[in-house]
């Protein structure tokens, strides 16, 4: 792989596109290629044809996905299956019609079962039922593994096809989404602990008993990770994986609880009120820790930690409602 292969990075404006353009860009990569979710609707087959056709880049990374937490799947779960399995059966089957050899696909931590023995290996996946409240979104994630996976087995000889996966668990970090009815609970607890600064609340209600664990990664540590696996040489990658089980978890290899994480970012944002425990609210799975053991193996581990993490997406969220307020 030459620094000046072109290279395309789908949903380049998300929190994980955004991150690994950067990382490539630190990496001496000259020749990335983006397109807007304007000027490029992926859920469309001859707009995604036409581009990659022109294009023709040496590597893409597929980053644009429909993202959302759990009220968002539960609520949208048509657009969620739909669009995701537009998007990278489009996006896979253009990339081979236009000669693209190395794809990277990025998948979630919740394509495995809900009740997968922890920590969760690789070949957890399809050997038990998932979490009912975004199954559609793991179906489509699935399916993009899949897609990999067929596309390798039926023309990695004839064609040189190499598509890979990485499955990242919990990410967050800068360009995270904020919205309420959308976010993720580092973003959602970091938006209700500034607020309640703010306006000096007594306390901040989180939702559920506290109790959940999970794992969380920070974004340039998927990014960084990502560029790792696209660029493991075809005989380690298949070394290391099975044509039928070939995805690569990416995780921080630690988890901790809810009530653990809510303190951390209290103390991160120097909130100086109460945390209270709504237990009426859903759980979640009690636990959710990958096992991210065949990664490390190969050469990669995270280098942010959490707190370290939390600082640096605490004060890219300040930025980021700095700008907002100079707009106004
Ligand atoms: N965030 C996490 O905690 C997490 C955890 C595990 C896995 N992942 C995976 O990592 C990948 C990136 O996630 P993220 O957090 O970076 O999500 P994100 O911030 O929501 O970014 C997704 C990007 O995809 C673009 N996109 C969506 N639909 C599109 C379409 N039809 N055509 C063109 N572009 C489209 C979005 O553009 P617009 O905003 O303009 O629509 C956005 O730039 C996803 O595959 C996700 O499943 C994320």
């Amino acid at each position: 792989m030459s620094k000046s292969d072109k290279i395309y990075v789908a949903g380049h404006r998300g929190m994980v596109g955004s991150s690994i353009v950067r990382e490539l860009e630190n990496q001496g990569y000259k020749n990335i290629i983006i397109r807007t979710h304007s000027e490029l609707d992926l859920t469309n087959q001859k707009q995604v044809q036409e581009f990659l056709s022109q294009e023709k880049p040496n590597e893409v990374y597929l980053a644009a996905a429909k993202v959302g937490g759990i009220f968002a799947n539960d609520t949208y779960p048509a657009d969620f299956i739909y669009q995701n399995l537009m998007i990278e059966a489009n996006v896979i089957h253009a990339a081979f019609n236009s000669g693209v050899k190395k794809l990277l696909f990025l998948g979630s931590s919740c394509i495995y079962p809900k009740l997968a023995d922890q920590p969760i290996k690789e070949d957890a996946l399809l050997s038990g039922y998932l979490e009912p409240t975004n199954e559609p979104y793991a179906i489509a994630k699935i399916a993009g593994i899949k897609l990999c996976e067929s596309y390798n087995r039926q023309y990695s000889e004839s064609h040189g096809v190499d598509y890979r996966s990485v499955m990242p668990t919990n990410l967050y970090g800068p360009g995270d989404n904020y919205q309420p009815e959308n976010s993720h609970v580092i973003p959602a607890l970091i938006r209700r602990f500034h607020e309640a600064k703010i306006n000096n609340d007594e306390k901040v209600i989180v939702w559920g008993s506290g109790n959940p664990k999970r794992e969380f990664l920070y974004v340039d540590d998927m990014a960084s990770a990502s560029v790792h696996v696209m660029n493991l040489d075809k005989e380690t990658y298949d070394r290391n994986t099975h044509q039928m089980c070939s995805h690569i978890n990416v995780g921080m290899g630690e988890d901790l609880s809810i009530g653990e994480l809510a303190k951390t970012l209290r103390k991160v944002i120097g909130f100086a009120g109460k945390i209270e425990f709504d237990s009426s609210k859903p759980d979640g799975s009690p636990r959710k820790l990958m096992d991210s053991s065949r990664l490390n193996s190969l050469g990669w581990s995270p280098r942010i930690e959490l707190e370290r993490g939390l600082i640096l997406t605490y004060e890219s969220y300040l930025k980021e409602l700095k700008k907002l307020k100079n707009k106004q």
